[in-house]
């Protein structure tokens, strides 16, 4: 798993340590995870520098949900590296190492004709990764997140208004855009993952508010 220090990430990793389906969840990451359990392995590792970890990067099922925004990351360049060249390159080692699936948490809207640079990485990265023909392949795109963050995205606040606003009209085609919780994403593409589908799919936010369930949630939270 990849980015599990994050808003989806940390979720996921909370979910799948919980469940009994893998033996071993590890995590890549270049700074520690808060979380300490017997199925859960760390390495830290140089993003720079992914061949010199190819042989940590090796499991069945891939999870990414790296990811940082144009401000955040401070450059356009520095974005790239982290949307696109970094789950690249670590699906690149996988697939190598034997992974047969890759789970990627994109977002809406990604598009590689977008006239939106986000969007447009967002959209390469999807192909990318489809090109390396993993036996399954799950794209994730959420529309803007709900959850407790550690920083203040002004953006994402106020989207969340705009959007809490609009909330009413929110049915039908437009629920894609409803704003979808950190943790609805991470169970929906876990759920989405045990599945096993052969082939390449793309998932809407929409379609991940269906599959979460909040019983199951609830199941892994109580242990
Ligand atoms: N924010 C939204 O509303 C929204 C909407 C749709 C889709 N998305 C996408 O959903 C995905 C998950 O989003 P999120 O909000 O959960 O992300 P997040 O909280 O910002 O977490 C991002 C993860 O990527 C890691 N990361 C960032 N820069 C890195 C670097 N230079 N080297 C190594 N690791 C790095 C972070 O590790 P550290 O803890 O070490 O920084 C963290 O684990 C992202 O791809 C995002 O673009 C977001």
């Amino acid at each position: 798993m990849i980015g599990a220090t994050g808003l989806v990430g940390s979720e996921l990793l909370f979910q799948m340590i919980n469940d009994d389906y893998y033996e071993e969840v590890i995590v890549v990451s270049r700074q520690k995870v808060n979380v300490l359990h017997p199925k859960l392995t760390q390495h830290i590792i140089d993003f720079d520098n992914l061949d010199a970890h190819a042989h940590l990067i090796k499991a069945t099922d891939v999870y990414c949900c790296l990811g940082t925004t144009i401000k955040k990351a401070k450059s356009k360049e520095k974005f790239y590296l982290v949307d696109y060249i970094y789950p690249t390159e670590i699906a690149k080692i996988a697939k190598f190492n034997g992974a047969s699936s890759f789970t990627i948490v994109t977002a809406m809207g990604a598009c590689k004709q977008s006239t939106f640079y986000y969007n447009r990485v967002k959209g390469e990265v999807e192909e990318a990764i489809g090109h390396l023909q993993f036996k399954c392949c799950n794209i994730i795109r959420p529309s803007l997140l709900l959850g407790e963050r550690h920083e203040f995205r002004l953006g994402e606040e106020i989207g969340k208004a705009v959007a809490k606003g609009l909330e009413f009209i929110m049915v039908g085609g437009l629920k894609k855009y409803k704003p979808i919780e950190a943790k609805v994403v991470a169970l929906s593409m876990y759920e989405i993952t045990k599945e096993h589908r052969d082939g390449f799919h793309i998932f809407e936010s929409a379609y991940l508010q269906e599959v979460y369930n909040e019983e199951k949630y609830a199941s892994y939270a109580n242990i």
